[in-house]
């Protein structure tokens, strides 16, 4: 099966600092670097890395960062036929600051990413076996179009509900798998703190279910994911790992799970890969750079 993702690219400007700063704070930096990023990029590129057949629909400037950008999917054996080249707009960047105990505060200038049409989507490949991954950087109106009609059997669509758009709840319908974080959860459930514990966490992600065929995956960082169907819920635990840097970890896990289940994984087992994959990119700097590849998953002892 194909794996085929709709979203964000962008160019990521990563400062290192001891602490974040906080609201009114100036804090000096301990280095500076750029690494390819996007919530979209960053699922493709675990998807291809991870041995599945990716294809990456999305938008990119015609400037350097596009170039670039264009020339990394292409380098890590993602289709990029569709990746449009907006001349109107700059490719998106994002400007990201890692803390030394790997948290992360992160401001997105979306550019191009927010330019794409629906007009500019490439043609349906309708009946074309495929995971369809998506996530909330790339306008919901697009992703509307993308998922217009009903997916044929053989189609698995997957919403990385991320970052959280509360206008976004209007296409879980659409979706089978509905990814979202513990800070994610909450908002889409119009709670006021995340769940403090796995009750209320499977509480908040049933007011996500539309359907009984559905699941919410919650992912919960170095505790693992949990599942929750409208009858039935279990977590899947992830292996320990140090922690370097977080930013991108839930993308890699997004990817992770779609090639899985690309693959004819069944979803604890895929859920399991997908927590491997996230607990190396962890370990590692950068978004994209962090994400793992088969033969670094086969040496974690994934498999
Ligand atoms: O999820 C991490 C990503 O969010 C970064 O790569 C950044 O570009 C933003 O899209």
């Amino acid at each position: 099966m194909l794996v085929e993702v709709l979203g964000s690219i962008n160019m990521d400007i990563v400062t290192a600092v001891e602490a974040l700063p906080r609201p009114g704070e100036t804090v000096t930096a301990t280095d500076l670097a750029q690494f390819p990023g996007g919530k979209g990029a960053n699922q493709a590129i675990a998807a291809a890395r991870l041995g599945a057949k990716t294809r990456f629909i999305g938008a990119v400037g015609a400037d350097e960062y596009g170039a670039r950008l264009r020339q990394y999917l292409a380098d890590n054996a993602v289709d990029i036929g569709a990746l449009v080249t907006k001349k109107t707009h700059p490719t998106g960047q994002a400007y990201i600051s890692v803390a030394a105990s790997g948290e992360n505060a992160i401001v997105v200038v979306p550019g191009a990413n927010h330019a794409l049409r629906a007009d500019e989507l490439p043609e349906s490949i309708a009946n074309q076996p495929r995971v369809s991954l998506t996530q909330y950087e790339t306008p919901l109106a697009v992703i509307d179009a993308h998922w217009s009609g009903t997916p044929s059997d053989t189609e698995i669509r997957i919403v990385n509900a991320a970052p959280a758009v509360p206008d976004g709840r209007a296409l879980f319908d659409r979706a089978h798998f509905i990814i979202v974080n513990e800070v994610e959860i909450a908002c889409y459930a119009s709670e006021a703190s995340q769940p403090s514990n796995f009750v209320e966490m499977i509480d908040q992600a049933r007011t996500l279910l539309t359907r009984h065929d559905q699941y919410v995956i919650v992912t919960i960082g170095a505790k693992g994911a949990i599942v929750v169907s409208a009858t039935d819920w279990y977590r899947v635990e992830s292996k320990r790992a140090k922690v370097v840097d977080t930013t991108g970890a839930g993308d890699c896990f997004c990817g992770a799970l779609a090639a899985a289940l690309s693959q004819g994984k069944k979803l604890r087992e895929a859920i399991t890969f997908a927590n491997a994959a996230a607990a190396i990119s962890v370990g590692r700097r950068g978004a994209g750079p962090s994400i793992p590849t088969l033969s670094d998953m086969r040496e974690f002892g994934a498999f």
